[in-house]
C-alpha cells in the first residue's frame, strides 16, 4: 500500500509528525489557528538557466548565499520550531548546492521534494522524498522555454537515474509541468513520454506578475478543456497524475484572490523562505523585499496552494 508514495511501514515510522499535522488540522478546522503544514526554501541564488517563464528571475537581487551553519539555523528557528512536515527545496537550482540538499534531508528524511531542472546529473540520497523535475512541454517547445539542448540534458539525466540505482528508482522521480500559452497542446505527449519513466506527474498553470503576459492561459473555453482533457486523463492513469479533480475544476477560474491580494489562498499553510532565509510574501512565489513585483493573485496557476483549498484551507 503507498500513499502520495508513502509506504505503509514509513507512515507508521513517521506517526509523531502526523500527530502535529492532524493537531494542526484540527485547530484549523476549530479554532481558526493558522500554522504552517509545509516548508519551501530557496536554498540559492544562482541558476544555471534563464527560462522565459519564470518567476525567479524577476526579483532577483545580488546577495550573498548562506552558508550551511546559517541554513541549520533556519531549520531550527523557522521549520523545525513550527513542526512542518514537507519542505520543497526550490531556487535559482537547488542541485548546485549539495551541500544544503543533503543538510535538509538529514534533518528532514523522506520528507524532502527537490524541485530542479534537471540538466545536472541527479545525486541518489537514499532518504530523499523524491525530486520533482520541471518539464515543460515536448523537446522543442520546452526548449524554447528553458533554452536549446535543456530537454535532452534533463532526459539522460532521468534515465540514467532510473537505469542506475535499481528498480524502484523510477519512484523518486515526479514530474512537474507549468501549462501556458505555448504547451498546453502538448499535455498528453509529456504524460506519454514521461510515464515509464517516473512515479507520478503534478499539473500546474502559469502565474503572471503583469497583466497582458502571454504565456498565461486566460480562463475560457480553452483552459477549461485543457484541464477537462486531464481530467479524463486521470480515469485512464490514476496513479499517475497526482492532481485531484477538485483542484483542477478550481483552476479553470479565480481561486485565490483579488488583483495581488490574496484571499482564498491559504498563504499561511506553507513557510516559504528566500535564499537570505527571510520569509517571502505572500506565498512561495513572492518575495521577502516590500518593492518586489507581485504575482497576480486573481490570475493564479500555483498547484501547491490550489490543492490546499480544494481541501478546504483558505486564507
Ligand atoms: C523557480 S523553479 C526552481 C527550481 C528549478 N530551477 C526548476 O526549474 O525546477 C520552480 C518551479 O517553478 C516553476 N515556475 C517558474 N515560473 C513560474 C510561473 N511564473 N508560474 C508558475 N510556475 C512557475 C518552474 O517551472 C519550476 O517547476
Ligand atoms: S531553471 Fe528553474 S529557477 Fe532557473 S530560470 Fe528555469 S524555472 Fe527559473
Ligand atoms: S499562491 Fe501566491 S500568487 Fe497564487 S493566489 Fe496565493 S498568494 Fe496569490
Amino acid at each position: 500500500m503507498e500513499i502520495m508514495g508513502r509506504g505503509l511501514k514509513q507512515i507508521l515510522q513517521e506517526s509523531p509528525c502526523y500527530f502535529h499535522i492532524f493537531s494542526k488540522f484540527l485547530a484549523y478546522r476549530l479554532f481558526g489557528k493558522k500554522s504552517p503544514l509545509y516548508g519551501s526554501a530557496d536554498i540559492i541564488n544562482v541558476c544555471n538557466l534563464h527560462c522565459t517563464h519564470c518567476y525567479w528571475w524577476l526579483n532577483r537581487k545580488e546577495n550573498e548565499e548562506m552558508t550551511l551553519e546559517e541554513w541549520k539555523e533556519v531549520i531550527d528557528n523557522k521549520f523545525k520550531r513550527q513542526h512542518v512536515f514537507i519542505i520543497t527545496l526550490v531556487g535559482g537550482e537547488p542541485t548546485l548546492r549539495p551541500d544544503v540538499v543533503e543538510l535538509f534531508i538529514k534533518e528532514f528524511p523522506k520528507r524532502v521534494c527537490l524541485v530542479t531542472n534537471g540538466t545536472k546529473p541527479l545525486k541518489k540520497y537514499n532518504d530523499i522524498y523524491f525530486y520533482w523535475i520541471s518539464i515543460d512541454g515536448t523537446q522543442e517547445i520546452h526548449d524554447k522555454i528553458r533554452g536549446h539542448g535543456a530537454y535532452s540534458a534533463t532526459r539522460k539525466n532521468v534515465m540514467d537515474y532510473v537505469q542506475k540505482n535499481g528498480s524502484k528508482a523510477y519512484k523518486d522521480i515526479w514530474i512537474t509541468m507549468t501549462i501556458n500559452s505555448l504547451n498546453y497542446h502538448t499535455v498528453s505527449d509529456v504524460i506519454k513520454e514521461w510515464r515509464q519513466y517516473s512515479n507520478k506527474i503534478g499539473f500546474q498553470f502559469h502565474t503572471p506578475f503583469a497583466k497582458g503576459d502571454p504565456l498565461w492561459m486566460p480562463f475560457g473555453p480553452e483552459r477549461t478543456q485543457v484541464i477537462d482533457s486531464i481530467i479524463s486523463m486521470k480515469n485512464k492513469y490514476p496513479d499517475y497524475i497526482i492532481n485531484p479533480t477538485k483542484q483542477l475544476e478550481l483552476m479553470k477560474k479565480n481561486w485565490g484572490g483579488h488583483g495581488t491580494t490574496p484571499i482564498d489562498c491559504p498563504t499561511w499553510a506553507i513557510l516559504s523562505v528566500d535564499h537570505m532565509g527571510r520569509e517571502k510574501r505572500p506565498c512561495c512565489i513572492g518575495s521577502a523585499e516590500k518593492d518586489s513585483m507581485k504575482p497576480i493573485c486573481e490570475d493564479c496557476g500555483l498547484g501547491c496552494y490550489s490543492v490546499l483549498v480544494g481541501y478546504g484551507f483558505r486564507g
